[in-house]
């Protein structure tokens, strides 16, 4: 009984530890959790994009490493979704006219004068991420 315990509690400290070492800003207090929980971390993929409507607005993610960047889903040339548009690294690419933009940032890179509008995105210390669409 008392190994058993002890074998929770050793299973729940690791957990914590690894935790930290992924997301070492949630050690140092908790995070401040803003907007709607939209998934985990480890739902996404590197590789690929996440189209999701969030409180009735649909959003784009991406996850870049640890960091999870939330742009607008629709495209801002005709608004068309950008739900099914091709990723390529960091490359998004409207299928309606082509346009691409860069996901690190929401810049156009063609044309260059375009811009995806970002949301505000936290992922707190066990991997959920959350996401302020605003009003
Ligand atoms: S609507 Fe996306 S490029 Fe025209």
């Amino acid at each position: 009984m008392v190994l058993q315990h002890t074998g929770v509690l050793f299973e729940k400290w690791k957990s914590a530890l690894y935790n930290w070492f992924r997301f070492p800003e949630s050690a140092l207090g908790e995070t401040k959790r803003i907007g709607s929980r939209v998934c985990l971390i480890d739902d996404l993929s590197e590789g690929e994009k996440a189209f999701v409507i969030v409180e009735g607005r649909p959003v784009l993610l991406k996850r870049i490493g640890l960091e999870v960047k939330v742009f607008q889903g629709w495209c801002p040339h005709q608004g068309y979704s950008l739900g099914n548009a091709e990723v390529n690294g960091c490359v998004l690419k409207c299928r309606a006219h082509l346009w691409e933009y860069d996901m690190r940032t929401g810049k156009g890179i063609s044309p260059r004068n375009s811009r995806l509008r970002t949301f505000p995105v936290t992922v707190d210390a066990v991997g959920q991420v959350f996401v302020d669409v605003g009003d």
